[in-house]
């Protein structure tokens, strides 16, 4: 059996925030919070429904998953809206066993086919187009309030051809 199925995803309002704030400090470097990505939701919260944790046999957390309102700003003013999903973080020494793909594949199941928002992501394309679809083919004129790898900016959509060809990402506010 592998070690993800044994897991369990919990919704993320479960653990201890600190918890969370030291798995994402193992996962990622100590700069993380100079990243692009945070700018871009910058003053939202993530959203309980779609962001989550992962529990190993022992009910130990080994990852987590976080999922933001943003809005695409296009050029005529109009703000589209989009589920911004990361960061995606798995315990250093957990990494490689399934966890990472629980956490994703919870995500999704999570957004209602019937109206999906598209879903945006700073990611390796390797990764997350091979098992969900994510792709940087409609992302190259959208920005970001900071450096990025353009190749990196990727972006799942039910109907692609609704999305605008350019625009800003931030946070969805109103
Ligand atoms: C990226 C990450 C979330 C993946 O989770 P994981 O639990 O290690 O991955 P899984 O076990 O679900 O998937 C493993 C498969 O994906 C592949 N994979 C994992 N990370 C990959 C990456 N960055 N690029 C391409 N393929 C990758 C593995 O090679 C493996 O493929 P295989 O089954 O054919 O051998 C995790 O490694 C991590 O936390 N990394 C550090 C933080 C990070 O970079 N997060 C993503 C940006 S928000």
């Amino acid at each position: 059996m592998t070690a993800s199925e044994t897991a369990t995803v919990i919704p993320l309002d479960n653990v201890d925030p600190a918890l969370v704030e030291a798995l994402l400090d193992s996962a990622f470097e100590p700069e993380r919070h100079k990243r692009t990505a945070y700018k871009v939701r910058e003053g939202t919260d993530w959203l309980p429904g779609l962001s989550f944790a992962v529990l190993d046999a022992d009910e130990m957390l080994v990852g987590s998953i976080q999922c933001w309102p943003v809005a695409l700003n296009d050029p005529a003013g109009r703000a589209h809206p989009m589920i911004m999903v990361g960061p995606v973080a798995v315990m250093p020494e957990h990494q490689g066993s399934g966890y990472g793909q629980a956490l994703v594949a919870a995500v999704i199941a999570g957004i209602d086919e019937r109206a999906p928002l598209p879903q945006v992501m700073v990611g390796d394309p390797e990764y997350y187009g091979r098992f969900w679809g994510f792709s940087n083919e409609r992302t190259g004129g959208w920005d970001l309030p900071g450096p990025f790898e353009k190749h990196r900016l990727l972006v799942r959509c039910a109907n692609p051809a609704v999305l605008p060809e350019s625009g800003m990402l931030g946070p969805w506010l109103r």
